[in-house]
């Protein structure tokens, strides 16, 4: 199945029940390996990017299993690897293996990571990072090598936020010698999520969710359960889309918005009408997009991961509305796409003007990475006639089956 075939909708209507996060296990996967023993994690999604880090864990001898959303994951009898470039350009997260594997055995020998094509993606703050906690780091012919004699506390300040960076070295400090401090740190609901994870595995980290870490080393740390959390981009994907098609609707699995807040605001801005309710969020809208001036920015501000789909909704609105992408530099490959189905922009280094009021028609469009590759669905849904949404390996990636969810909320839509 290579293809998704998408129908104009008139309404959403129905239930869904939202994923577990992929940006937030990805990390708990990786630091599972800190610990010792059997985890069980709960609501794991099922995706491709989950199946990958599986098989690099596998080439560690690390034994997982993955029944009913329940990721088992038994490091007992992890040995050290070298993990290959083919495994690891297939998810940026890969990188994330970095410092447990340095905090387990001493060294690391990894691919360089891979993901979506949205930028330059360096991970010289990750490399400083652990540079400055004793460890020696070297690239050459795309394969990272590290080597320690033991991580070492240190004080530091990240130049930029940056979630994987500052992941990576929090699980570097969780069991170094000493205390670390980070300054600057990302404070994304993914950071606080693994600082709860690694805490319960008996790590000692303060600050959590604030841009200031403290980090006291401790001697180990012990296997853990954790139940994951919802994914926060694919609720926004629905919620977003709620805006420019006539819905009622029930998002469930969000059973505390703290880390949704951001993109309801956008929602509520758009014209959707939001309602907490005890187990889910109750989404109702006319489809009439109010227009508006937008940016991305790192959290709370709103997610880079849902401008494509904000760009979408847009095309709808009753005037032009700009965003601004405040993260990546390669985030608009969307507009070639969309113009496809008849949008009209005008792109300004890190500005798009978006046409408002746009008829879109169906046409064949081609998913380039995850997230725009789930606008471009959306994008079908508010296009007349019939939309080909190829090369969907991509969504595969982080939504665990956006077909189904959608025919949930009562939509024409169809792998072929
Ligand atoms: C993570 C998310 C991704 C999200 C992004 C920003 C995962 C698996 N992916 O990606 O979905 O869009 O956060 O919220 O969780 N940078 C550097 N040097 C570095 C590291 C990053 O210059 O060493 C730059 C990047 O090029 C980018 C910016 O910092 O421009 C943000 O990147 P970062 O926060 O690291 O994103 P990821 O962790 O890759």
């Amino acid at each position: 199945m290579k293809t998704i075939c998408v129908k104009n909708a008139e309404k959403l209507q129905g239930n869904v029940w939202i994923q577990g996060s992929k940006n937030t296990i990805l990390p708990v996967i990786a630091a599972t390996l800190l610990g010792d023993g059997i985890s069980y994690i709960h609501n794991c999604p099922m995706i491709e990017d989950v199946e990958v880090m599986r098989q690099l864990l596998a080439c560690m001898n690390v034994t997982t299993t993955l029944e009913n959303h329940v990721l088992m994951i038994d490091v007992s009898h992890a040995r050290y690897a070298k993990l290959p470039c083919e495994l690891t350009t297939k998810l940026r997260s890969s990188v994330l293996l970095l410092a447990p594997i340095l905090a387990k055995w001493g060294r690391v020998e990894l691919g360089v990571p891979g993901g979506c094509n949205i930028g330059l993606r360096p991970i010289d703050i990750h490399l400083k990072g652990l540079e400055k906690m004793q460890v020696t780091m070297h690239e050459e012919n795309c394969v990272l090598t590290g080597e320690t004699k033991r991580l070492v506390g240190t004080v530091m300040q990240l130049r930029f936020p940056s979630v994987g960076a500052t992941e990576n070295l929090i699980m570097a400090a969780v069991t170094a010698h000493g205390n670390t401090i980070l300054r600057g740190v990302a404070k994304e609901p993914e950071i606080v999520e693994l600082c709860n994870y690694l805490n319960a595995m008996g790590a000692h980290i303060e600050g959590v969710g604030t841009d200031v870490l403290i980090i006291h080393g401790v001697v180990s740390l012990h296997s853990c359960d954790y139940c994951n959390v919802y994914d926060r981009i694919v609720a926004g994907t629905y919620l977003l889309a709620a805006a420019a098609i006539k819905s009622d609707i029930r998002l469930y699995g969000i059973t505390d918005i703290t880390y949704i807040k951001n993109v309801i605001k956008t929602a509520t801005d758009l014209g959707v009408n939001v309602i907490k309710m005890d187990q889910c969020l109750w989404i109702r809208s006319y489809g009439q997009v109010r227009e508006g001036d937008f940016k991305t920015g790192i959290y709370p501000n709103f997610p880079t991961d849902l401008l494509s789909v904000l760009i979408v909704v847009l095309t709808q609105a009753d005037k032009n509305s700009t965003i601004k992408e405040m993260i990546f530099e390669n985030r608009f490959s969307i507009l070639t796409e969309l113009e496809k189905l008849g949008a009209s922009f005008v792109l300004d280094k890190e500005q798009v003007l978006i046409k408002g009021m746009c008829s879109l028609d169906g046409n064949d469009v081609c998913a380039t990475d995850l997230r725009q590759g789930a606008a471009l669905v959306i994008a079908g849904l508010l296009s007349r006639g019939e939309t080909n949404v190829k090369n969907i390996s991509y969504i595969a990636r982080g939504y665990e089956d956006i077909v189904r969810d959608l025919k949930d909320l009562g939509t024409d839509i169809e792998y072929v």
